[in-house]
């Protein structure tokens, strides 16, 4: 296992995380953002924009962005919040994470990590906070991601904030991709001012732009891509929420950083807390994780059985 930092083409630092299998993964410091995420056969998983810029302010389009400390536009903030476009540092001393159990931290030699971290600075944001992120490529080729928020305030405030893992996938194509696991729960439509409807009973599949908040999701959500004839698996912890977006035709068409057909490859599933923000008190600590594996998935009859999909792993 190894994990090393290197330069990108535009000069920004990167770690590369490797495992023995031959999967990798890479995450920019700028943001503190998973840029790829690749298979032990070398495919991507993860969707990057070919027209993504590298250069502050911008934020990266595409990987794995933080938003933080506010998801969208409803607030005081930039929208999706400062933390897309900060650089974080990396972290040699994180404290340990614990587990529901209580103990141990989930460092182990067979995976390849790293530690970041992204504190408060002259943000518009008037608190002081540590945020620690930590990205593990695991043995087999699984892709971790633990994000920690502490509240480091001096003067006694607590803090409320939104949170949302931006997690773009790369897919064969969005016409044959369905959504397992978000069936008939309650969503926020962003795309009518939020307002609140029913998901019917079957699974998610595209043919418009969808831009969905759905509420109290599930730990598990499964993006079917038939063509790639691959399911990837999203495993949650304490994000109560998912988004769904993609931005179809037009949309596509009026972001600068975005090709005009690349929403043809790509899905976002965002693993979120966006309808309850998290309040913390000084020294109170939020954490959040989300697991995300390729399995291949297989026809039956014809059909893909994704519950046995959502079951299996
Ligand atoms: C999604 C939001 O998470 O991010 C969309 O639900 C938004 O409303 C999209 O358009 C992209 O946001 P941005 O700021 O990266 O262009």
């Amino acid at each position: 296992m190894t994990t090393s930092l290197v330069k990108d083409a535009a000069g920004m630092d990167k770690v590369v995380l490797r495992e023995p299998l031959g999967a990798t993964a890479q995450v920019h410091l700028y943001g503190g953002q998973v840029t790829s995420w690749k298979n032990e056969r070398g495919e991507e998983l993860l969707f990057l924009s070919s027209k993504a810029i590298f250069k502050p302010p911008k934020a990266i389009r595409g990987g794995i962005p933080v938003c933080f400390p506010q998801f969208s536009n409803l607030g005081t903030l930039e929208q999706h919040g400062f933390a897309r476009n900060r650089v974080w540092a990396i972290d040699t001393d994180p404290p340990p994470i614990l587990n529901s159990s209580g103990s141990g931290s989930c460092s182990s030699n067979k995976n390849s990590t790293v530690d970041l971290i992204l504190k408060s600075s002259e943000d518009a944001w008037p608190h002081s906070f540590e945020v620690r992120m930590r990205v593990t490529l695991k043995r087999g080729g699984d892709l971790a991601q633990t994000i920690r928020v502490r509240n480091t305030n001096t003067d006694n405030k607590s803090f409320s904030f939104t949170i949302a893992l931006h997690t773009y996938f790369s897919v064969s194509d969005i016409n044959e991709v369905r959504i397992e696991g978000l069936e008939t729960l309650e969503y926020m439509d962003n795309l009518q001012q939020r307002k609140r409807f029913t998901e019917q009973g079957d699974s998610i599949t595209f043919d418009g732009e969808v831009d969905k908040v759905y509420l109290g999701a599930p730990t598990k959500i499964a993006i079917v891509d038939h063509e790639k004839k691959r399911t990837i698996v999203v495993k949650k912890e304490g994000f109560p929420d998912a988004v769904v977006w993609n931005p179809w035709d037009k949309k596509a068409k009026a972001m600068s950083d975005f090709g005009d057909d690349e929403y043809l490859h790509m899905v976002c599933v965002e693993p979120a807390v966006i309808e309850t923000p998290i309040t913390l008190k000084p020294g109170e600590e939020w954490r959040g994780r989300q697991e995300l594996s390729a399995v291949p998935s297989s026809y039956c009859s014809g059909q893909l059985d994704p519950g046995k999909v959502l079951q299996g792993k």
